[in-house]
């Protein structure tokens, strides 16, 4: 079956492991890659698949309406696998405009150019939310996210994205749009941005920095591979039910300083140093304001309905994850030249340190 699709925001971290799943995986598809390149987007996560015939390229900024509509006019998509967006909390804390021009009105420009393309003929098409556990809010010490929990989002990152899925079921319900979207808990793994917390560390660690550890280290998060997120993507897009929301998450719960423990001492393996070298590199600093205590999926559906399941153990993917930094210093070293350095000074006060 040959298919138009559309991918948005796949020069990122995530978007980048769907575009490499889809391209090798159906030859017979063109896939188009829609990215703005912001600080978070790096064509060189794509060299092994830039040259495929099936994959082309477009820099764009999915909030230009007069571009984005005239893409869609040329190519008449059938299918939007949207990944595209501002993703770190701390920056939306810093700057949540920049939130809620990409994440809200960027979807809506794209769920727009879709209607407009094929209103009334949806047969066949698809319009594909990739969206965030952060929606449903913050969790007690126990329960898990369930594809009913009612959204909750405490930051503005999370609250543009429940404001995107609301958009993208309002679509559903006003004009007939097939979506499907689905939530997904942190993920790690190769080409993972600095900024977040596993390659930060990583980084780091490399350099003998301290490992910024907010509050007293014990907010939980479900970690999952990005590769098995991919497959999990390329599942829902294939076989999930219009209308329907999936639910991502490994079963996989840490709290934050465990991890970075865990993380210390595979990299003192690595690294060939003393057990215990960087966890003295651990320092507690001011907390996130907002900071959601716990997330953990129910990831019982997907499991059900359509057969998915993470194929990597958290020790296999953490080891895989710092191989790849390893191997790739030229990688880190690219993403945290320039204007990152500032932001870094500025989230954690270093500038003069
Ligand atoms: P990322 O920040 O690594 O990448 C975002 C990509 O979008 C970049 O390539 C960037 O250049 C591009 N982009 C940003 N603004 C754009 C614009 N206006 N027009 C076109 N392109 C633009 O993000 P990520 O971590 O890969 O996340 C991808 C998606 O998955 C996001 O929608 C995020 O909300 C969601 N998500 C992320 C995680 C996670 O743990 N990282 C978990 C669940 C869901
Ligand atoms: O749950 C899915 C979400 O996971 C995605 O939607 C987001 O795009 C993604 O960025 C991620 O959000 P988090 O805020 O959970 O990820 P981050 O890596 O920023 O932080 C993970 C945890 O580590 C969180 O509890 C905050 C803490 N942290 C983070 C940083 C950057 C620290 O303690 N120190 C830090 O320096």
């Amino acid at each position: 079956m040959s298919k138009k699709i559309l991918i948005t925001g796949g020069a990122g971290f995530i978007g980048s492991h769907v575009v490499r799943q889809l391209v090798t995986k159906y030859p017979d598809y063109q896939v188009f890659n829609l990215d703005a390149l912001t600080y978070a987007g790096n064509l060189t996560n794509l060299t092994d698949v830039e040259h495929r015939p099936n994959y082309h390229f477009v820099k764009g900024d999915i909030t230009d309406e007069t571009a984005v509509n005239a893409l869609f006019a040329e190519h008449r998509f059938e299918a939007v696998i949207h990944l595209a967006a501002e993703s770190h909390v701390d920056r939306s804390i810093a700057d949540p405009f920049a939130f809620v021009k990409t994440n809200v009105l960027g979807t809506v420009v794209l769920l727009q150019a879709f209607k407009e393309l094929w209103f009334n003929n949806w047969a066949g098409k698809r319009f594909y939310h990739v969206s965030t556990d952060e929606v449903y809010g913050t969790l007690g010490e126990t329960g898990l996210f369930t594809e009913t929990t009612p959204y909750a989002p405490n930051s503005p990152y999370s609250a543009s994205k429940a404001s995107s899925d609301h958009f993208v079921r309002a679509y559903g319900e006003t004009y007939g749009m097939p979506f499907v979207i689905s939530n997904c808990s942190n993920n790690y793994g190769p080409n993972h941005f600095p900024e977040k917390l596993i390659p930060l560390c990583i980084h780091n660690i490399l350099h003998g920095k301290p490992l910024p550890i907010y509050g007293n280290g014990k907010f939980i998060r479900d970690w999952l591979y990005v590769v098995d997120h991919a497959r999990a993507i390329d599942l829902v897009f294939h076989r999930g039910v219009d209308f329907e929301t999936y639910n991502i998450g490994g079963f996989n719960e840490w709290t934050n300083i465990d991890l970075v423990k865990l993380l210390c001492q595979l990299m003192d393996e690595k690294l060939g140093k003393p057990i215990g070298t960087s966890e003295g590199l651990i320092t507690y600093i001011t907390d996130r304001p907002g900071h959601d205590l716990r997330y953990a999926i129910d990831a019982r559906k997907i499991n059900a309905e359509l057969g998915w399941k993470p194929t990597v153990t958290f020790e296999q993917g953490l080891a895989q994850t710092i191989d790849w930094f390893l191997n790739n210093p030229e990688w880190l070293a690219n993403v945290t030249s320039g204007s990152y350095q500032g932001y870094y000074d500025k989230q954690y006060n270093t500038k003069d340190k």
